[in-house]
């Protein structure tokens, strides 16, 4: 028998929100999933009106997420959401996550997962004492092309990493004239950001997706983070060097205002046997480059691929895939562990291929070591000549 549809609930994602509406394409894309309530904005009307333009029922339109999980856990069983989607600005996202699963819901973050480590943390007990799922969407770990990476790392085709080399420039927010838009306002605003901006808001993308293609883990770092335009209160702008749980060093580099740069995400990792390349940009290759033979473009869908990453490829070679595909991977292993937890199997996030709490926890403290990093000077040494 076919599984039913897995029901969610949205928290955030309002008309003219920005990743609210990625979303919901992305939870459709495969048809397991429906989105049947939500608490779309702190704005009643708001949230009614949305509700109305997503043809939501009227009565699973709520004013508060507080109301949604009250009255949701009143349905029966099998019309109650499965699981609540948060698509608010960060310093929501734990109050939301908490309750949820308090209520009995499992629970899909974006990130960062939340304000600071110590909510991560005390989410992670939260978890621990309930019986819910939690994901995060770290988006670029969808992308067929980087599980193939990680795949092959895993099998030792590059070898002993030695270096990884991780960029994440944009030039959105190069301008206080671009602080006018509602996205840019609350990621400057610390009480609604946290502590950094673009550490948070994409450092913390590459800190992760390193992490997840290379196997290794972030063990210290060396951080400057730059407040480059006049007025702000958190970075716009950061380069990190990273060390390795295996001793291997790395860059992380990460600007909102890298004038002219859409969302150039990219990751170089050299192996001491082969080296791996790719492009956020140009998501459906991947190059493999080594000492004796010619470098190589590896493409989606073309050849052999891995398991994960063909499993991941919903169109024949060619026919472009992209961003919005690798967001739906993440729903598409989400609803499958939810489904696997429904049948009364284990469930864990690795097994499922969904970023986690561990991830969650990882990313925050990334963030605030980054952060605190960046304010200690003796790791500075001035330049000798002589
Ligand atoms: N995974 C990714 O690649 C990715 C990309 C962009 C943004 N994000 C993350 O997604 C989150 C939202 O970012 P955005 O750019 O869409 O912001 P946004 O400002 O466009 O949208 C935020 C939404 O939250 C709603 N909201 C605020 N308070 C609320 C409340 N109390 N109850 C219900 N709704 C409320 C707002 O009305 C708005 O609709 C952020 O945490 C951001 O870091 C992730």
């Amino acid at each position: 028998m076919n599984n039913p549809k897995i029901r969610m609930g949205m928290v955030g994602g309002a008309e003219g929100a920005f990743i609210g509406a990625i979303h919901r394409i992305a939870a459709r894309l495969d048809g397991l999933i429906d989105l049947v309530a939500g608490s779309f904005s702190s704005n009643p009307a708001l949230t009614e009106k949305t509700a109305a333009m997503l043809g939501i029922d009227s009565c699973r339109s709520y004013d508060t997420y507080q109301q949604m999980f009250i009255e949701e856990t009143k349905l029966p069983v099998d019309q109650r959401i499965d699981f609540v989607v948060i698509v608010t600005p960060n310093h929501l996202h734990f109050p939301i996550a908490k309750l949820a699963i308090e209520s009995g819901f499992h629970v899909l973050s974006d990130k960062p997962a939340t304000l600071n480590l110590q909510e991560a943390l005390s989410l992670k007990l939260s978890l621990d004492n309930s019986d819910c799922l939690y994901g995060l969407t770290h988006t670029y770990t969808g992308y067929p092309m980087i599980k193939e990476a990680k795949y092959r790392i895993s099998q030792g085709e590059i070898g002993t990493i030695r270096k990884v080399i991780v960029e994440y420039s944009q030039g959105w927010l190069c301008d206080t004239e671009d602080e006018q838009v509602k996205q840019a306002q609350w990621r400057l605003d610390p009480k609604q950001a946290g502590i950094s901006c673009c550490i948070a808001d994409i450092g913390v993308h590459a800190a992760n997706l390193t992490e997840y293609v290379s196997g290794l883990e972030i063990s210290s770092l060396c951080a400057d983070l730059n407040h480059v335009v006049p007025g702000r209160t958190l970075d716009d702008d950061g380069t990190v060097l990273l060390r390795f749980n295996n001793d291997s060093k790395g860059v992380l580099l990460a600007s909102q205002v890298a004038l002219g740069e859409e969302n150039n995400l990219s990751l170089r990792i050299y192996g001491d046997k082969a080296s791996l390349e790719w492009n956020q940009m140009e998501p459906n290759s991947l190059w493999l480059k080594s000492h004796n033979a010619p470098t190589t473009l590896l493409r989606a869908g073309v050849g052999l691929i891995s398991e994960a990453a063909q499993n991941s490829l919903r169109a024949p070679a060619g026919h472009p895939e992209g961003y919005l595909e690798a967001f739906a991977n993440i729903y598409v292993n989400f609803a499958n562990q939810i489904n696997a937890k429904k049948a009364g199997k284990t469930a864990t996030n690795e097994e499922f291929d969904v970023p986690g709490i561990k991830d969650a926890i990882r990313g925050m403290a990334f963030i605030e070591n980054a952060v605190a990093a960046s304010k200690e000077e003796t790791k500075w040494h001035s330049f000798k000549i002589g």
